[in-house]
């Protein structure tokens, strides 16, 4: 069974549905509201645990009553929480996210992700030690994205860093990742270039492997000194939120199988998971995703 670690964020997503996003300072009526269970780190969890791994997440929940519902959904996907921590007098992070049209808007205020700390990911290091592959992005402090990058390198265990909410980090940051996997917008911020740059030259000049998400377009990666293009799959789109968590997950869990393999099936895992609502609730488990896959030819 492969073992992942995942370190980051825990959210409740506070979901409104709505038939076109509102402009500033306009109030729309919407159509439903939902309280469903996110944030990156814990997607990603949970995505790797549906597809079959043995997953611990490192990470933080207040001690509020999302903090107890949030912890108990990730148990109840298999996830070990022994190293979710619960930080008193602090509210749990939540995500106020508007879906409307199959593309969605999010704003995040971190709460308890803001206390994940260096410390906090060291204390996990025997378990590391034997994971085959982590997970990091950054909805936690970047001092914390440091010291897993570091800690993997150390331990000589694959880190796949998810460069999401994107910011400019340091080139010897991003030598420390196995790989790097932003979209097209993430990568310009990451490296402080020009958004408007062809993203093939600025996966050629990164200081790391890149696999680069392209939505429903599919993904790109390196291979040698050529770029290959991983096409997506079709789906009908009814909400977007959590496909790059699916994609980071499959590509962990996959990653044996080799990159080639591994892109396309996390480009499958990442399509089926836009098919239904809710980050979490469309991530596909592997006999679903194996039977559907197998259906594309
Ligand atoms: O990637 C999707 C996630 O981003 C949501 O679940 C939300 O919590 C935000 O963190």
């Amino acid at each position: 069974m492969t073992r992942i670690v995942v370190v980051g964020s825990i959210n409740m997503d506070l979901v409104t549905l709505a038939l076109r996003f509102p402009a500033p300072g306009e109030t729309l009526l919407g159509d439903r509201f939902l309280t469903v269970h996110g944030g990156k780190g814990a997607n990603q969890a949970v995505a790797a645990a549906r597809l079959g791994a043995r997953v611990c997440m490192v990470g933080a929940v207040g001690d509020d009553t999302f903090g107890q519902q949030l912890h108990d959904g990730l148990a109840h996907e298999g996830v070990a929480t022994e190293h979710v921590r619960r930080i008193a007098d602090c509210g749990s992070g939540t995500a106020s996210i508007t879906v409307a049209g199959g593309e969605n808007q999010i704003v995040v205020v971190p709460g308890a992700n803001a206390r994940v700390t260096p410390t906090h990911v060291e204390q996990a290091q025997s378990t590391i030690a034997q994971a085959d592959a982590m997970l990091v992005q950054m909805e936690i402090p970047l001092e914390t994205v440091e010291a897993t990058l570091r800690l993997g390198h150390r331990l000589g265990v694959p880190v796949i860093l998810n460069p999401a909410p994107a910011r400019q980090l340091p080139v010897e940051w991003l030598k420390l990742a196995r790989y790097v996997t932003p979209n097209q917008h993430e990568l310009a911020t990451l490296l402080g270039a020009d958004e408007h740059e062809d993203f093939r030259a600025l996966m050629l000049r990164a200081p790391c492997p890149v696999v680069l998400t392209r939505g429903a377009e599919g993904a790109w990666y390196a291979d040698g000194a050529e770029l290959v293009h991983q096409p997506g799959f079709k789906v009908d789109v009814i909400d977007t939120t959590g496909a790059g968590d699916t994609f980071n997950a499959a590509l962990a869990v996959f990653l044996r199988k080799g990159l080639p393999a591994a892109v396309r099936i996390a480009c499958a895992a990442a399509a089926l998971s836009v098919s239904r609502l809710g980050a979490q609730g469309g991530m596909p488990r592997h006999n679903e995703l194996e039977a559907w896959l197998a259906d594309q030819g």
